[in-house]
């Protein structure tokens, strides 16, 4: 019984610590998102970004993730497009950067990182933003 009562507890700290995990996560993504994709996506992620204009092939709408997706926001694929860019697509030159390599190099411009630390913040930070874009579907 008391066994039984601390696993349960031990549960719900355990999901309470997930949750505020994730909320940390989507406040650090959005901050990224604001620094680096807003000029392109917009503020609010629409695609109206101040020079989205500019590009033949528009910045997408990326609050409709989920809705053009069946209604399930495709997580894995968000994460792989962030990564390693659009090339996949089969658009041949996507305007949209491939935001690993320039995570990685910019987590290596701190002294004293090293190249897999570099690997690891990099993937830390493309997966708030990831959380962040999950918590912006309409
Ligand atoms: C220089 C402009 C630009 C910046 C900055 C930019 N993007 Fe994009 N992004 C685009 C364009 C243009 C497309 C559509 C490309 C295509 O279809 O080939 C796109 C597409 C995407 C997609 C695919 C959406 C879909 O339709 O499946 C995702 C996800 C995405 N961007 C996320 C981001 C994130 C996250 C950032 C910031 C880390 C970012 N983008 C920064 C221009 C940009």
């Amino acid at each position: 019984m008391v066994h039984s009562r601390i696993l349960a507890s031990l549960a719900v700290i355990l999901a309470a610590g997930v949750a505020q995990a994730q909320e940390s996560a989507v406040i650090i993504g959005k901050s990224t998102f604001n620094a680096r994709c807003a000029l392109c996506h917009g503020a609010e992620g629409k695609g109206d970004g101040e020079i989205a204009e500019l590009f033949e092939v528009r910045p997408s709408d990326l609050t409709e993730l989920a809705e053009r997706n069946g209604g399930q926001y495709p997580f894995a694929e968000v994460y792989d497009i962030i990564v390693k860019g659009m090339e996949q697509r089969g658009h041949g030159d996507s305007t949209m950067p491939i935001w690993g390599d320039y995570f990685i190099a910019d987590a290596l411009e701190d002294r004293g990182v090293s190249r897999g630390d570099a690997t690891e913040i990099a993937a830390g930070r493309v997966l708030s933003v990831v959380y962040y874009l999950e918590s912006i579907q309409q």
